[in-house]
């Protein structure tokens, strides 16, 4: 099959005004929690990227049904009838295990296929199933499939979650508002795609309070009162902070539109501390540079520490910034596989487990590399807009998942980039 690749080549000039669309971070969970509903729940502003279109090819194999109008994404689930989900669909996207929770409210039992690792690490799921057995639900393992089941219903429960864990605290989230009683999660994740799934929920009937803080609790509402419900998802903080970066990076200034800056209040905090001009809107952010970058560190923390989804971008920025940085990656085990790709290009970037010594070099020079992840893939194309020459960056696979026409926006800021097909 023809292989499909990105060509950037050096871009004087990137800058402009560019749509931020629906979060995906977000967006996978709204269309697993629409199970809680009986009808037709319909989503706005969601994304059209592969992990969305994998997340919709579960639902439809549970029996509901799922339509596209524009970036609007109706989910009926009158006939969702179904508690398994099959393998070759979960272990194409990791999150599918977000279906766990929903499923269990909606079912009282799933059966869905073990999520594999990736590139940027094991991926676990041992806090998922620890705060649902805490619930009631009892789980078994075979053939590659986790069986849950709940032979003495669900009760209510107060969770502590050893790291705030995104997708535990969501599958949490969505098996418990259904159960009767009040339940608690403590040392809850606290990112805005949480807040995002939390209003929706509560849009559909359930008693959520304290989503955004490190507690949450949960008023358990009977299945029977959940309803289906209109939602606009919010607008993807990473796809923004990513494009902010070609700014940072080339000059700017680059506008995102349709995101809330308090998103990402650490890293503007970055942008400002490297030597970047940062201003907002209630709906927008502008991100330009007239002096050379700084120097930076970076600690990766759950928000509203620094995120790592925007670590390969900063370290971008780092590896052509003047003086030493220093970056450590605390949330996952193998996510620094971009700087092998980035020293392919020039940059100087030595890494020592959890951390990584960027030492600023002046210009980049293009070459051929390959996507390692969706976060770096998206950042090496950024790259090859400042880097001499051309750059050819493979397995584009990765930032299809996360970035809806990416080439296409970049262009549209005046950046010298195409999709070829070899
Ligand atoms: C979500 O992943 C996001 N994905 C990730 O975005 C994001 O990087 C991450 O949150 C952190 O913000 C989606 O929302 C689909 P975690 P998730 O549970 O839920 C370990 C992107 O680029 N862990 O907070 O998997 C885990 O291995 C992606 O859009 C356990 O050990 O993140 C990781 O090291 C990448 N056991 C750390 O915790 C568990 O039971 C954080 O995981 C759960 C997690």
């Amino acid at each position: 099959m023809a292989e499909e690749i990105i060509v950037a080549h050096e871009s004087e000039n990137v800058s402009g005004v560019v749509q931020i669309g629906g979060a995906k971070n977000s967006a996978l969970k709204l269309i697993a929690a629409s199970l809680l509903g009986q009808g037709k729940t319909v989503i706005h502003n969601v994304p059209h990227i592969s992990d969305i279109h994998i997340m919709s090819e579960v639902l439809r194999s549970l029996g509901a049904t799922v339509s596209w109008e524009n970036h609007t994404l109706t989910v009926d689930t009158t006939d969702a009838e179904g508690y398994k989900t099959p393998y070759e669909l979960v272990s194409k996207m990791r999150a599918s295990i977000s279906i766990l929770g929903p499923l269990i409210g909606r079912q009282g039992r799933a059966c869905v296929a073990m999520p594999g690792g990736c590139q940027i690490g094991a991926r676990k799921i041992d806090m998922h199933l620890k705060v649902l057995q805490a619930l009631g639900v009892e789980f078994s393992s075979s053939h590659g499939y986790l069986n849950a089941t709940t032979p003495n219903g669900l009760h209510n429960a107060n969770v502590i979650l050893e790291f705030p864990s995104v997708g535990a605290t969501e599958n949490m989230l969505m098996a418990a508002v259904t159960v009767e009683g009040v339940s608690t999660i403590d040392n809850a994740a606290r990112e805005p795609e949480i807040v995002d799934l939390a209003n929706m929920l509560n849009e559909m009937g359930a008693k959520v309070e304290g989503a955004g803080t490190s507690c949450i609790t949960i008023t358990g509402v009977p299945l029977e009162d959940f309803r289906p419900c209109e939602h606009t998802t919010v607008g993807d903080r990473i796809e923004a902070g990513t494009f902010l970066t070609a700014g940072a990076l080339l000059g700017g200034p680059v506008t995102a539109e349709g995101i809330d800056p308090s998103f990402l209040r650490m890293a503007l905090m970055k942008f400002e501390a490297m030597g970047c001009g940062v201003s907002t809107t209630e709906n927008s952010i502008t991100v330009g540079r007239t002096q050379p970058l700084r120097a930076i560190d970076i600690q990766t923390l759950p928000h509203p520490g620094f995120p790592t989804d925007l670590q390969a971008q900063f370290m971008l920025l780092a590896a052509v910034a003047q003086g030493n940085s220093v970056i450590s990656e605390n949330i996952f085990e193998n996510r620094f596989m971009f700087a092998s790709e980035l020293n392919r290009m020039g940059a100087d970037i030595t890494v020592e487990g959890h951390h990584a010594l960027v030492q600023g070099v002046k210009r980049l020079q293009g070459a051929p590399v390959s996507s390692t992840d969706l976060r770096g893939g998206a950042a090496l194309v950024i790259a090859g807009l400042a880097a001499e020459g051309e750059t050819r960056i493979y397995e584009i696979h990765h930032i299809d998942r996360g970035y809806e026409d990416y080439v296409g926006k970049l262009q549209s800021l005046g950046a010298r980039v195409e999709r070829v097909t070899l």
